[in-house]
């Protein structure tokens, strides 16, 4: 079994505060680099690890410290992304509850590498606990001189807010975050500007996860090396990517005996997590389905189960790719319907509403799920379904941001994968075929 880094002292009593962790090596990492290291290089190492951003789209982290203009006189500003809205997922909570400064060290030093003096971690609102721990765990670098002006008596200071969020989805994509954290409702920004050039007060900004940040000081305390020596190497014949290197915090939850966040390689399999992390399937069933890495992931089916949890991987077998590796497992009992609907409400219920087709898109796929769940579906409905899940979204190129992308990818794999089961049902709970030549009147009465 692998050797956890990023939990490794999360068993440990206090592990939350500046005493456990100094005396686990913590702040070493700040140290080396403050004292050795230029900015260039923190930046450089990290680039050379091959970090992707673990918050859900997997962008090179390294390089993204990059598009930051060279020249600007400032201020930069680093927003840590802790919404963590995704459903299924808790890996951040578990950093920022049980081990706050390893997060902190490694927004010290991303700032440190991308000249930023103001950090804000962004955190979900429904996160009190987390709230707590993290301003706790700052007010103790703050007096060990960890934050603030001149920090370890070098040139470099940093101050650290805590932002609590607004309880919505759409405050965890960057530009909705940074909306929100501007004081204005959490509608995504048309890109570009991407924020690297122009983010929080209009200022260039970096966005990244709490995880990513864990991930930085694992790599200057250990170095890109040891960081590469663990995952999946770089396909040589896909020029475009860049590997999935790293631990990785993978959570499981649903139908299963141990539900967790555990930490193992990237590029472990989905059945490996749920056999050898979370002991099985719950009450001797059998699977039936997963989501792989939150809801917007879409499904595996049980057959997919032996496909890596790389970044590369889900994509193989139809789903949105790695996401925030939060796996939901549904055992036999579970209808795919059910499932399809409870997303459909999720998508329609998170949606923003500034994009028609996303719009209108959630809200239909929810109508027709509401009537078809009602004993009035028709077979026809699936296709209309289908076509709402291949028009919406930032890859067919019609809204602003990804959650659209996210409400559709569930409807297209549950529907593609298993249409019998939804062909069945509609047949069962409609078998006079109801308006199945005709137009449907209306649904919004079945809306909500
Ligand atoms: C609808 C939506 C919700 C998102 N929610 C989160 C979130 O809760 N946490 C997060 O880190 N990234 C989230 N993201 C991804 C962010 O936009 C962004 O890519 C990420 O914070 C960058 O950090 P990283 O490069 O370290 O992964 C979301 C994206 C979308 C489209
Ligand atoms: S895709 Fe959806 S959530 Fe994103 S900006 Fe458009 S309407 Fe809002």
């Amino acid at each position: 079994m692998f050797q956890p880094v990023l939990l490794a002292n999360v068993e440990l009593e206090n592990s939350h505060t500046l005493a456990v962790y100094e005396r686990t090596g913590g702040y070493g990492a700040l140290r080396k680099a403050l004292k050795e290291m230029s900015a260039v290089e923190v930046t450089e190492a990290v680039k050379s690890s091959n970090l992707r951003g673990r918050g859900g789209a997997g962008f090179p982290t390294g390089l993204k410290w990059t598009f930051l203009p060279k020249d600007h006189p400032g201020p930069i500003y680093m927003c840590i992304n802790a919404d963590e809205s995704e459903p299924g997922t808790f890996n951040n909570r578990i950093l920022m509850e049980e081990d706050p400064h390893q997060v902190i060290e490694g927004i010290i030093l991303g700032c440190y590498a991308t000249r930023a003096t103001t950090a804000y971690v962004y955190l979900r609102y429904e996160y009190p606990k987390s709230l707590e721990r993290m301003q706790a765990a700052i007010d103790e670098a703050y007096a060990a001189g960890y934050l603030g002006k001149n920090i370890l008596g070098s040139n470099f200071s940093l101050d650290i807010y805590m932002h609590r969020g607004a309880a919505a989805y759409i405050c965890g994509e960057e530009t909705g975050l940074i909306e929100s954290l501007e004081g204005k409702r959490a509608w995504p920004r048309i890109k570009p500007p991407f924020p690297a050039v122009e983010g929080v007060f209009r200022k260039p900004t970096v966005v990244n996860n709490i995880e990513t940040m864990a991930c930085v000081t694992q790599i200057i305390r250990r170095g890109a090396d040891w960081f590469k020596s663990i995952g999946v190497p770089a396909d040589p014949k896909n020029p475009r990517d860049p590997g999935s290197y790293g631990p990785k915090l993978y959570c499981i939850s649903g139908h299963v005996n141990k539900p967790g966040c555990y930490e193992a390689p990237l590029g472990i399999t989905l059945r490996q997590l749920l056999n050898d992390y979370a002991g099985g399937v719950w009450k001797n069933r059998k699977a039936k389905a997963a989501i792989p890495g939150g809801i917007s992931m879409g499904l595996f089916t049980e057959a997919e189960f032996d496909t890596p949890l790389d970044f590369n991987g889900p994509g193989k077998v139809g789903c949105l790719g790695l996401g925030t590796a939060a796996v939901v497992v549904l055992d036999e009992t579970v209808s795919i319907v059910d499932f399809l609907h409870n997303s459909c409400r999720f998508f329609a219920h998170e949606s923003c509403g500034q994009c028609t087709p996303c719009r209108e898109g959630t809200a239909w796929s929810l109508s027709m799920l509401n009537r078809i769940k009602a004993g009035k579906g028709r077979l026809k409905d699936l296709d209309l379904l289908l076509e709402i899940g291949d028009t919406i979204g930032i890859i067919p190129g019609t809204t602003i941001c990804g959650l659209a992308d996210g409400a559709a990818w569930p409807i297209k794999n549950a529907i593609r994968k298993f249409r019998g089961e939804f062909e069945d049902y509609i047949k069962r709970t409609n078998p006079h075929g109801w308006m199945e030549e005709r137009a449907v009147e209306a649904v919004a009465g079945l809306a909500h």
